[in-house]
């Protein structure tokens, strides 16, 4: 039978390589569909964990996870030669800089150096780590190639960007239209087959390349648009008017306006980061992606910028931050999420930290973090000796679950970096508004 055929009768064994914030979602959303689902990782303990029930990533419910293993529609496995057995490969490792700010696409290399080993005629493999244009048709095309198996013929080799938005209640993977580029037409249809077992829309693009684009076009969008509106904050403090205000009264604005909301900082793996792998793709072709740059030099130093919040509000009660008891509010790079990767909080907090702060953080859905080398434990909760007795009060993250009238009724001094605290008071600092 061919592929389409076992896609079609949900015969196909689906492989899912990565499973992270993008690649478990994804493997029991094709067990939803009907599929009996292999998932692959080089995380000896995340495996583990999957195998005996158990869930770690929010956005996956511990109950489907658990109905998925106990009847045998999902396993997990280090062994990569388990991809013998699957029809379907869909990569989902990691994507992030080097110390250089360039891409690292060494998980990406040792994924298709696996896959490889054991791939066969009839099979699918998408890769739908995020990255620069060209990855799929210049890194993994003439890797899988050189194994004598012809692209669009013995096997289907497509990119499709992951849309997902940890936390998001409204949008997930399945009512999420899903972007689609295949090497040749036929490997475009195979993909589009596929998807369409999981996702209300498939939009199939002519290419790879287009595909690979399309992600780094969103993500750039959503950053130069932060870094506009973390501009905005800052020119609003010189002249003395609230943002926040202003971007509520441009977003009645029905036509024309999208609402971007000022911030401590750029965090998580893909708003950061994805912008850099379309930079350093374009610096290769002697071009400079100028607006990312400017969007990158606003969005790093909104951290510096907050930490002079700090100061200048200390200053005010005639205190410096050397020696001063700060408490941090939330550490996850945005609300309602547990995910600290690239958090703007951990800079303030390495900043507050140098400078001699006593520090301590409340976040409910961050337990402990790592700062300069050791653990910190955060404040199972506040309570108003803590906050009365805590020189100041930052708040980074503006979980839902957090109480901030409570904060704003019993801290001395409070530095709000997300519009939290409604109530006006002499307090209050906040980022985007003017004395
Ligand atoms: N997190 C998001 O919100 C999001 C959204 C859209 C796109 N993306 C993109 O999706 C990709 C994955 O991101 P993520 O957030 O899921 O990462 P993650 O770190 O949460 O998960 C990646 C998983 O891959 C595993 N892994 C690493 N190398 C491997 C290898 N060679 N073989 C098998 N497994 C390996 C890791 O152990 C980990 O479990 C990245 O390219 C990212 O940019 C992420």
């Amino acid at each position: 039978m061919n592929l389409k055929n076992i896609i079609d009768n949900r015969e196909a064994q689906i492989g899912v390589i990565g499973l992270g914030y993008v690649g478990l979602p994804l493997a029991i959303e094709f067990v939803h569909a009907g599929f009996t689902v292999t998932g692959i990782d080089i995380d000896e303990l995340r495996v583990k964990t999957l195998n005996e029930g158990n869930n770690y990533i929010q956005d996956v419910s511990d109950k489907h996870l658990r109905d998925a293993v106990e009847n045998n529609k999902f396993s997990a496995s280090t062994e990569f030669s388990v991809i013998k057995n699957l029809d379907c490969v869909i990569i989902c490792v990691p994507t992030p800089l080097n110390k250089q700010k360039n891409p690292d696409v060494s998980f990406i290399n040792s994924a298709i150096k696996e896959i490889k080993k054991y791939i066969h005629p009839n099979m699918l493999v998408v890769l739908e780590s995020t990255t620069y244009p060209g990855t799929t048709r210049e890194l993994v095309a003439p890797e899988l190639e050189s194994t004598d198996l012809k692209i669009g013929q013995d096997f289907y080799l497509c990119f499709s960007p992951e849309r997902i938005d940890p936390g998001n209640t409204v949008y997930n993977t399945a009512n999420t239209p899903k972007v689609l580029g295949g090497i040749t037409p036929n490997c475009g249809k195979i993909g589009e087959c596929l998807y369409e077992t999981i996702v209300s829309k498939v939009v199939l693009v002519s290419s790879p390349e287009t595909a690979e684009m399309v992600k780094l076009l969103e993500n750039t969008f959503r950053a130069i648009n932060i870094g506009l509106a973390n501009e905005v904050a800052i020119m609003c403090e010189k002249l003395g008017i609230d943002v926040w205000e202003v971007i509520d009264a441009a977003a009645t604005k029905p036509f024309g306006y999208m609402k971007f909301t000022p911030g401590p900082g750029l965090g998580g793996h893909c708003i950061p980061i994805d912008p850099h792998y379309l930079s350093w793709k374009l610096k290769t072709l002697d071009y400079n992606a100028r607006f990312i740059q400017l969007a990158g030099e606003i969005n790093t130093s909104m951290p510096f910028h907050v930490v002079d919040l700090v100061r200048a509000g200390l200053n005010r009660n005639q205190k410096s931050i050397s020696g001063c008891k700060i408490i941090v509010i939330g550490v996850a790079y945005k609300k309602n999420v547990n995910d600290v990767r690239e958090s703007p909080a951990l800079d303030v907090m390495r900043l507050l930290v140098n400078d001699g702060a006593e520090l301590s953080f409340h976040d409910p859905f961050v337990p402990n973090i790592k700062l300069n080398g050791s653990q910190l434990d955060g404040l199972s909760h506040l309570t108003e000796p803590i906050l009365n007795e805590a020189d100041a009060v930052v708040i980074m993250t503006d979980h839902d679950q957090i109480d901030f009238d409570f904060i704003e009724q019993h801290g001395n001094l409070i530095i709000d970096t997300r519009n939290s605290i409604k109530k006006s008071s002499a307090s209050v600092i906040k980022l985007g508004v003017g004395n």
